[in-house]
């Protein structure tokens, strides 16, 4: 229909009527083209490459079963994300756990299900994971997980993550000093691959890798030296950032990774050493841009010489981002689209929270309640964040593609919700 927003071939208005609002929707085009550019950029930088979808960014069963499909393999940071990976046919080989306090249970777990990589995190891990492996009688591939000591650049500070004062990782200084490489290396349960580093989130250059990278090439250096050891695997995490409003560029992919791909083949070729397997884990690139949340809009308060709030039916349990990281979204009145945007609003979640506002001032067409809002890119850490904070029910996700649409994730309804609740 003429003036309504049409995702994947989906006039929402539809889809709104048909599953209710809220409603997370996921273009499967979308999805599936983000992921085949970026395995095209990434190896036409560097001829050594795999990706790991971080799915913590959005992760349901068909989820797994699309990134299964295009090639890719994921990044997993909890026994419930790992089970959801396996549930969807996800080949263990092609898994790699990550978390900075797994525990001994969600360690058994991996390994009984043959996870191919552990990331470890620190000293507590890496000698439950000895134990663990040494009892099975096996040998478990490993990355340890560095933390370079930067400070990522332009993004929120609860995202960083790469500096030194840190929950993430191993300083570089405690793996020389603790002399655990060696120990490591001597133990026939464990195969060190190589290293990992994640700088944080929302990145726009590719200078913060970069340093990160430097860093991590000395500690390559000194073990080669020392040890006689080269890492065969290389992972720079993810990060990769994506434009939540019209005033930021995106990211030029091709140019980022020609940028750190040279950096690191000239670093390994000045050592003459075989250049490693460069793995990168992205979540947010690939899934944000995939995924739109429909609301109903309903009240509507002007407050004389102030603002106009219009109240969504939905919010912060559904979009936990604006609240946490002051992160702004873009909207569109999905049945008004192309009329003239005349007025500023701020869009109002539902939630008892002054806090629980969606977007600030956003410039809209004149608004009635009934109309149906589009939120914009939220495909990655809204779903995956979401609550039942004042008991509000998840809403479903819904799939489209090429004009149809099917459910992902059925809402809870009001039974969910006490399901697991016992009467005294
Ligand atoms: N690898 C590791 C080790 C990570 O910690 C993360 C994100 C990623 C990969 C994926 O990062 P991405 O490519 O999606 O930026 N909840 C926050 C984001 C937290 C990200 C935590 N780690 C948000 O809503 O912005």
């Amino acid at each position: 229909m003429k003036n309504h927003f049409v995702f994947s071939g989906v006039d929402v208005t539809d889809i709104a009527k048909e599953y209710a609002t809220p409603l997370y929707v996921m273009s499967y085009e979308i999805l599936v083209e983000r992921i085949r550019l970026l395995k095209k950029v990434f190896t036409e930088a560097y001829d050594h490459t795999r990706i790991l979808y971080a799915s913590k960014a959005f992760l349901t069963i068909g989820m797994v079963e699309i990134i299964k499909s295009e090639g890719l393999g994921m990044d997993v940071v909890s026994g419930g994300e790992l089970y959801t990976g396996l549930k969807g046919g996800m080949d263990p080989e092609n898994i790699f756990f990550h978390g900075n306090n797994k525990s001994p249970e969600e360690l058994e777990f991996a390994l009984e299900h043959r996870v191919g990589t552990i990331v470890v995190d620190n000293l507590n891990e890496l000698s439950h994971l000895k134990e663990l492996a040494a009892a099975r009688g096996m040998r478990q591939k490993i990355l340890l997980r560095l933390s370079p000591g930067l400070k990522a650049i332009n993004t929120h500070a609860y995202i960083v993550t790469g500096q030194r004062d840190t929950k993430f990782g191993f300083q570089i200084d405690e793996i020389l000093f603790e002399k655990t490489i060696p120990g490591i290396l001597e133990n026939p349960h464990l195969s060190l691959e190589g290293f990992h580093f994640h700088i944080g989130s929302q990145l726009f250059d590719g200078q913060s890798y970069i340093k990160a990278f430097e860093v991590i090439m000395k500690l390559i250096k000194e073990l080669k030296e020392t040890y006689d050891y080269l890492p065969g695997v290389l992972n720079l995490g993810g990060g990769f950032g994506i434009p939540y409003d019209d005033k930021t560029e995106p990211l030029d992919l091709e140019k980022l990774f020609k940028e750190i791909m040279k950096v690191i083949s000239d670093e390994f070729e000045a050592i003459q050493a075989p250049r490693p397997q460069i793995i990168i884990e992205p979540g947010r690139w690939i899934a944000g841009p995939a995924g739109i949340t429909l609301y109903t809009l309903g009240a509507i308060k002007t407050i004389k010489n102030t603002r106009t709030y219009v109240a969504v039916d939905g919010g912060m349990a559904d979009n936990i981002r604006p609240a946490l990281y002051k992160a702004e979204y873009a909207a569109d009145v999905a049945n008004k689209m192309g009329q003239e945007k005349s007025q500023v609003y701020t869009i109002a979640g539902r939630a008892c929270e002054s806090g629980d506002i969606l977007i600030w001032d956003v410039l809209l067409p004149r608004v009635e309640s009934g109309d149906l809002l589009v939120v914009y890119h939220t495909g990655a850490y809204n779903y995956a964040m979401a609550n039942n904070y004042n008991r509000f029910p998840m809403p479903p996700v819904v799939l489209v593609r090429e004009g149809k649409s099917q459910l992902m994730v059925k809402g809870q309804t009001y039974e969910d919700l006490v399901s697991r609740d016992l009467p005294l």
